[in-house]
């Protein structure tokens, strides 16, 4: 089987894209979304992408074409100063997942923010996410800490850790 080819997304795939992330959204807390989101509601942040050296959106499809998941870096916080630092996401299809497609995807990621203003990246993980902490920890990043029900969803409250690590090691 070919190998999972890792692209830049395109505005026809937003509809794919928002898919996968709703599975997640619906089933999940790993996005802290109550609602699924629409491609049309998605499209601003798909045009933050477009363009942008430090705002990438990456996609990673299989030898059928299919998009088995996507990756991107969007803003960390408002302030003007935050500029330098991105936040970072993940979601592969469930079925797409542990065969090293999420390691392959966010090295792209990163690689791909070289030559960018960009001196950190972050992530926060709902915990427990197993697969994510290994992944993130897995592509240099360290706990900076957790903040503790921070979140309700499903009727529970949900801890966040967060993950740091330089754009360039
Ligand atoms: C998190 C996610 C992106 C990881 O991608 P993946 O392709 O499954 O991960 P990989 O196969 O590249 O494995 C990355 C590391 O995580 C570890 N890992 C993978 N699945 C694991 C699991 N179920 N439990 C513990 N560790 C796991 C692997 O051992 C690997 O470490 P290693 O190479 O040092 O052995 C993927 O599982 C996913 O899309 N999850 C659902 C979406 C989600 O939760 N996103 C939110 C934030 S990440």
């Amino acid at each position: 089987m070919d190998s999972p080819q890792v692209r830049a997304g395109t505005i026809a795939e937003l509809p794919e894209i928002v898919a996968i992330y709703n599975h997640y959204v619906l089933t999940t807390a790993a996005s802290f979304e109550i609602d699924p989101v629409t491609a049309d509601s998605r499209r601003p942040w798909f045009e933050q992408h477009v363009g942008s050296e430090k705002y990438r959106l990456l996609v990673v499809e299989g030898a059928d074409g299919r998009l088995l998941g996507w990756a991107s870096t969007g803003p960390f916080r408002p302030r003007a100063a935050y500029g330098t630092t991105v936040e970072a996401s993940i979601y592969l299809r469930p079925e797409a997942t542990g065969r090293g497609i999420g390691s392959q995807l966010y090295a792209a990621l990163f690689r791909s923010l070289e030559g960018a203003d960009v001196d950190q990246i972050v992530a926060g993980i709902t915990l427990p996410n197993d697969p994510c902490v290994a992944l993130h920890r897995k592509l240099g990043f360290g706990l900076v800490g957790t903040f503790h029900r921070v979140g309700r969803k499903f009727d529970r409250y949900w801890d966040v850790a967060w993950f740091q690590r330089p754009a360039r090691p």
